[in-house]
C-alpha cells in the first residue's frame, strides 16, 4: 500500500477535538496506513516566514504552515468563503467576485504546492480536500509531480449556468483536470460537474466516468457520499447518557419533548428559515403548545466575513422575536446556543432529542443528519425532520423529509415527528441505520481511496 499524503484547509492535530466529519474520516485513513497530513495551522500570523511546523502521532506526521493576515483576507476569508462557498451552495447573490482575493487563493495554492512537492514521493497517493484547493494538483503538476492525486468535493456542485456565471471560470475550473479522480458527494453534483464540462470547460465523457480535457487528458470522476462512523457513535451515544452536561438537559425538560439542531452558524444551513418554521409549528399546531422545547446549537465560524456577522444578527432578533411571542414563566421554546461542545456530548444530545431538525438550504452531505440517526436509542429512537436539498437526503430516504422554504410543511413535519408512534419510528429509523451501517466512512474511504488508486 502507498503511503497517504491527505492536504486540507484545516488539519486537525492529535488532541484537538476532532468533531467535524472530515476531521474523523482523516484521521481514520491514515491511522490505518500511516502517512502524512498537511495544511493551514489556521493561525494568522503578523510575518508568514513560511515555515514548516511538525507533530507526529504514531505513523502520522502533520505539517502545517502559518498564513499572513494578507492571506487569510485574500484565501480564506475572500476567494474561499466569500466567492466560492456562496456560488457552490446555489448563492449567486452572495457571491463576492475580486481579483485581489482570487490573488490570493492562488498565492496560497502555490505556496501549498511550493512546501508539499519536495516531500513527496513518486508512489505516494495524495488526497485533496475541498473548494479551497482546486488548483493545487496542476500546481504540483507544474513542480514536476507525477504521482496520483486525487479531489474530493465535499460541498455541492451547483449547475453549470451557475458555475459560468464566475468570471474567469474556466481559468480555474480546469484546473481540476489536473487530478487523476475528482469524487463528488452525490450522483447529482458528479452529473451537474460533467454537464458543466461538456458546456462550458471545453472538455468531453469519453465513457462511463471517464472525462477528457481539451488538451487530451484523461480523468475519472464519481460519486462517493460521505459518512460517519456509525457503530462508534452509536456506542458513544448509548455512554454519553451518563454524562452531567446531558442529564441536565434531560432534567432541565421537565418531560417535554426536545427538538434538536447543530450547525455551524452559516447561511447554507437555513437557520432563519428553520425558526420560523418553528414559530409556524407553534401558531399551527396549538394542541402541542408547550409539549417541545427545541434547542438549537450554532457555533460561530468564519466570524470575520460579513455575511456570517450579518446572519448571527438576524438570527439573535428572531430568536427574541420567537420566544417574546411565544414563552411562559416556566417554558421557553427556543434555546439558542452559540458555543460548541465536546463531539460525545452531542451524540448524548442527539439520542435525547425526539426530533432533530436539519433544514439546510444546501448541504453537500450533512453529517449531523447521519450523527443525529446513529444515536438513536433503538428502543424508542427519534424523527429526523431532513432537507430535501442536503445531499444526505438521497440516502436518509425514511426521514421526514422537508423544503426548507416551505414553513408550513415544516411545522407540520415537526408536529408529525412529535406525534409518531412508536412503531413507525422504528421502522423509519431502521432503514436509516441499516444503511449507515453497510456505508459508514470507512466504506467511504476504502471506496474512494480503491478507486483513485485503480485510476
Ligand atoms: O462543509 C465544508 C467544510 O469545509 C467542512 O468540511 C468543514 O467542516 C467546514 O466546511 C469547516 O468550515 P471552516 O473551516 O471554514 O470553519
Amino acid at each position: 500500500m502507498s503511503r497517504l499524503v491527505v492536504v486540507s484547509n484545516r488539519v486537525a492535530l492529535p488532541g484537538e477535538n476532532r468533531a467535524g466529519g472530515l476531521a474523523v474520516a482523516l484521521h481514520a485513513a491514515l491511522s490505518e496506513r500511516g502517512g502524512l497530513w498537511f495544511g493551514w495551522s489556521g493561525r494568522t500570523v503578523r510575518d508568514a516566514s513560511g515555515e514548516l511546523r511538525e507533530h507526529r502521532d504514531g505513523d502520522i506526521r502533520y505539517v502545517t504552515v502559518d498564513l499572513d493576515r494578507a492571506d487569510v483576507d485574500g484565501y480564506y476569508n475572500g476567494f474561499s468563503n466569500r466567492t466560492l462557498w456562496p456560488l457552490l451552495h446555489f448563492r449567486l447573490d452572495l457571491v463576492d467576485y475580486d481579483r485581489a482575493t482570487r490573488e490570493g487563493y492562488r498565492r496560497v495554492n502555490a505556496l501549498f504546492a511550493d512546501k508539499l512537492a519536495p516531500m513527496l514521493r513518486e508512489d505516494d497517493t495524495v488526497w485533496v480536500h475541498d473548494y479551497h484547493l482546486i488548483p493545487l494538483a496542476s500546481m504540483l503538476r507544474a513542480r514536476g509531480i507525477g504521482c496520483r492525486i486525487g479531489f474530493f468535493l465535499h460541498v455541492p456542485v451547483p449547475s453549470a449556468d451557475l458555475l459560468m456565471a464566475m468570471p474567469d471560470h474556466q481559468r480555474l475550473m480546469s484546473t481540476l483536470y489536473a487530478y487523476d479522480l475528482l469524487g463528488f458527494q452525490t450522483r447529482r453534483d458528479r452529473d451537474r460537474f460533467q454537464s458543466y464540462v461538456r458546456l462550458y470547460g471545453g472538455g468531453r465523457a469519453v465513457g462511463e466516468d471517464l472525462l477528457e480535457a481539451p488538451d487530451g487528458r484523461r480523468f475519472r470522476i464519481g460519486a462517493f457520499p460521505i459518512s460517519i462512523d456509525t457503530r462508534h457513535i452509536a456506542h458513544q451515544a448509548a455512554a454519553a447518557t451518563a454524562k452531567p452536561a446531558v442529564r441536565e438537559l434531560r432534567a432541565s425538560l421537565r418531560q417535554r419533548l426536545l427538538a434538536i439542531g447543530v450547525d455551524r452558524l452559516d447561511y447554507s444551513k437555513g437557520l432563519p428559515e428553520r425558526f420560523h418554521g418553528f414559530e409556524r409549528y407553534l401558531r399551527r399546531h396549538p394542541d402541542q403548545r408547550g409539549t417541545m422545547t427545541y434547542l438549537q446549537i450554532a457555533p460561530i465560524t468564519r466570524g470575520e466575513v460579513g455575511e456570517y456577522q450579518q446572519l448571527r444578527s438576524q438570527l439573535e432578533q428572531i430568536a427574541g422575536h420567537i420566544n417574546g411571542g411565544h414563552a411562559e414563566p416556566e417554558w421557553t421554546p427556543l434555546r439558542y446556543v452559540n458555543r460548541n461542545f465536546p463531539h460525545a456530548t452531542l451524540t448524548g444530545f442527539y439520542r435525547s432529542a425526539r426530533v432533530g431538525l436539519v433544514t439546510p438550504l444546501r448541504d453537500g452531505m450533512n453529517l449531523v443528519a447521519k450523527e443525529y440517526v446513529a444515536a438513536q436509542d433503538p428502543q424508542d429512537p427519534g424523527v429526523l425532520v431532513l432537507s430535501l436539498l442536503a445531499g444526505a437526503a438521497q440516502e436518509m430516504t425514511t426521514a421526514l423529509l422537508v423544503n426548507p422554504h416551505d414553513l408550513d410543511g415544516v411545522a407540520d413535519a415537526i408536529a408529525g415527528a412529535a406525534a409518531m408512534p412508536l412503531g413507525q419510528r422504528r421502522e423509519r429509523w431502521q432503514a436509516m441505520m441499516e444503511h449507515l451501517l453497510r456505508h459508514d466512512v470507512h466504506a467511504w474511504r476504502h471506496d474512494y481511496l480503491h478507486a483513485l488508486e485503480s485510476c
